[in-house]
């Protein structure tokens, strides 16, 4: 395979627009092109307002747009033109059918796999960079030979993308590894190769890692599988802690400095939140029972189902609190993204909450710095969520700054840690707030001694106060 100039991505989202930035970034002689479906989306790629959220990207996006970074709606061209592509559409759960709930819905996967096999005039690699199920590689493989053209040949790596919203800059540019799986044939091989050349550009080789396909696609659902149960682990023991008396933040410090263990993702949290987590275990647990392996999807099913306990503990807690009735009463929930950095909303706790608090009567108001007010109505209205999105409409106010939509409240409850949620002046909140004023900490950021000298009533996580 000869070098590659010209890399094409079928997706324009959180996973294909920064990574495919980073790669123009470090690879200045290749010409890199990314295309979607949606004229919307590659208008605001287009644009001085990008369609995602993330620091870093704008700086990125602006080196080298127009330079060797197109975004583009002419998605066969882009075809044409590449000889390498990547896929990085999305990959949402199954809502109908056979897995519903569960399976990942490779229609769009698929859907890219047919445009190429129609498009292809000459050899593609063709790089899976969708979080997808183990063997998805082998359907794409299935899909562009069935359809292959005379004198067209494909080879399909696996090449799972690791960066996390909100710091995806950084883990693009410092990756901890790199992992590309490929056929064990000498095509195979040179395609493995011809990818590896552009990580090159700025990966040390060591760090760039290759295996056989399906260990490509497994480490990928693992990796977020056993970080979502660090989480869920430590979400666990907060509930002991708060029976007890100890303090999750120490238990996770004493735990954490075991360096076998490491200290990362061990922050006791209202639950975890964002695209991967859930749906790549889903995924993982139907892959178990489809393969009759139904202890090994037990055993991960109880990760998603510590994650739904806490979010619920954490809502019943609040109402609780509340003298057991938030009925007519304003409460103020700070932050919607799923977590900080990032306007994601995707599975955020937040959901979970808010519509918690509506369903018991509650007026809620939310503030968040990054996620627009549709985005908002948008996922509190979603049929998944609620039956009476009329309720929703008229018991939830958006606002455009913490201290306002904090005036007048009973209770501000904090999901998402925000560092200007640190930084707010509680004194003054505190005095526009009706008596007694209650905090709920659902990420543990704030100073609870200060805000108890205020006069505040403080819960949080893991802890009693
Ligand atoms: C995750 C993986 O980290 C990334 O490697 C993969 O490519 C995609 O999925 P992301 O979902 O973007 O990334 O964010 P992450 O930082 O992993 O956080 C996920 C959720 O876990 C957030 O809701 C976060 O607030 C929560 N979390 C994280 C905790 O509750 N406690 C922690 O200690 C860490
Ligand atoms: P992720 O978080 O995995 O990046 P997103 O939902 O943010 O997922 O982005 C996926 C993008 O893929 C969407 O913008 C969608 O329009 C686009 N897409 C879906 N199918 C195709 C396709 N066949 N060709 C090009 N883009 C596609």
């Amino acid at each position: 395979m000869a070098k590659i100039t010209n890399i094409c991505c079928l997706g324009a989202g959180y996973v294909g627009g920064p990574t495919c930035s980073v790669i123009a970034l470090k690879c200045p002689e290749v010409k890199v092109t990314v295309a979607d479906l949606s004229k919307e989306r590659i208008a605001q790629w287009n644009s001085d307002k990008l369609p995602i959220y993330e620091p870093g990207l704008d700086k990125v996006v602006k080196t080298c747009r127009g330079r060797n970074l197109f975004f583009s709606t002419d998605i066969t061209k882009a075809i044409l033109e590449a000889e390498l592509i990547f896929i990085s559409v999305n990959t949402p759960t199954k809502i109908v059918g056979n897995g519903k709930g569960r399976a990942a819905d490779l229609k769009y996967v698929e859907g890219a796999a047919r445009l190429i096999a129609n498009t292809a005039q000459n050899d593609k690699i063709v790089v899976e960079k969708s979080t997808v199920p183990v063997k998805a590689a082998e359907s794409i493989a299935n899909i562009l030979k069935a359809n292959q053209k005379p004198g067209v040949s494909y080879q399909v790596l696996s090449n799972p993308e690791f960066l996390a919203e909100g710091t995806a800059i950084d883990d693009l540019l410092n990756a901890d590894r790199v992992l590309i799986g490929g056929e064990e044939s000498s095509e195979g091989r040179k395609a493995i190769e011809a990818l590896c050349s552009i990580y090159d550009h700025w990966i040390p080789r060591e760090n760039i890692i290759t295996t056989n396909t399906w260990s490509s696609e497994l480490s990928k659902l693992a990796a977020n599988a056993f970080l979502a149960q660090r989480i869920s682990s430590i979400n666990s023991l907060s509930a002991v802690c708060e029976a007890t008396g100890a303090d999750v933040s120490e238990v996770a410090r004493a735990v954490g400095l075991d360096s076998r263990i490491g200290s990362k993702f061990l922050q006791a949290s209202v639950g975890f939140g964002g695209s991967c987590f859930q749906k790549d275990i889903l995924n993982l647990v139907y892959i178990c029972e489809c393969l009759n392996l139904l202890e090994v999807a037990a055993y991960w099913q109880q990760v998603i189902d510590m994650n739904e306990y806490q979010k619920s503990r954490f809502s019943i807690k609040i109402v609780e609190a509340l003298f057991n009735t938030v009925s007519g009463k304003n409460i103020c929930i700070l932050g919607f993204a799923f977590k900080k950095n990032t306007g994601d909303t995707r599975e955020s706790p937040s959901i979970f909450i808010a519509n918690t608090l509506i369903q018991e009567g509650g007026s809620i108001r939310i503030y968040d710095p990054k996620v627009e007010e549709d985005q908002i109505f948008e996922d509190l209205t979603h049929p998944s969520i609620t039956h009476s999105p009329e309720l929703v409409r008229k018991n939830v106010t958006v606002y455009q700054d913490a201290y306002s939509a904090c005036e007048g409240c009973h209770a501000i409850v904090v999901c998402t840690e925000w560092d200007e949620f640190t930084n707010l002046d509680y004194d003054q909140i505190y005095q526009k707030m009706m008596k007694p004023a209650y905090i709920f900490d659902g990420r543990k950021i704030l100073n609870h001694q200060q805000l108890m000298s205020i006069g505040f009533h403080v819960q949080t996580i893991g802890k009693r106060i």
